[in-house]
């Protein structure tokens, strides 16, 4: 009986960790797509190098790096200046999902990108950006 408990648990765990992974799932992105679709962020943000900050930080290389510390914007929220978590890849796509609902303490204005796969070239396009 009590094995059989264990298995239980354990079959229930394996089950919320399969589902766990489902939700976490990045799609493989496309840089050429990514470029356009951050056309919404251009407005804001620049990825290369040379051009530096906007109305947004520059997100040269923005992964790895803390979050609100890229050298020289002064404009960062309390929220972002503060926080301490590390921009990923994959943070970043659950991210844009809802910026606004993830942070509604940071500053920027943006509803995200609702589209999986548009999330996934995005981020794409940034990591390529960064090179
Ligand atoms: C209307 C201007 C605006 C738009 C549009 C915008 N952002 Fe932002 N973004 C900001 C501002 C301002 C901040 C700083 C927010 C804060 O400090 O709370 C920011 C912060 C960020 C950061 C964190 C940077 C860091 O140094 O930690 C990332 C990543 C980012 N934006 C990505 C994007 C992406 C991708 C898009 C397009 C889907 C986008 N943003 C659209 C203004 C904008």
């Amino acid at each position: 009986m009590r094995a059989c408990l264990l298995l239980l648990s354990f079959l229930s765990l394996f089950g919320y960790c399969a589902f766990a992974q489902d939700e976490m799932h990045m799609p493989e992105g496309n840089s050429d797509r990514g470029r356009l679709i951050f056309g919404q962020c251009r407005t804001c943000h620049y990825p290369e190098k040379s051009v530096g900050h906007n109305n947004g930080p520059s997100l040269h290389q923005i992964f790895g790096k803390v979050v609100g510390s890229q050298q020289g914007f002064d404009y960062y929220s309390d929220f972002f200046a503060k926080a301490s978590f590390v921009w990923t890849p994959t943070f970043m796509f659950h991210w844009l999902a809802n910026p606004m609902q993830m942070f509604p303490e940071s500053t920027m204005m943006s509803l995200g990108v609702v589209d999986p796969q548009e999330r996934a070239d995005l981020i794409a396009y940034l990591v390529e950006a960064s090179e």
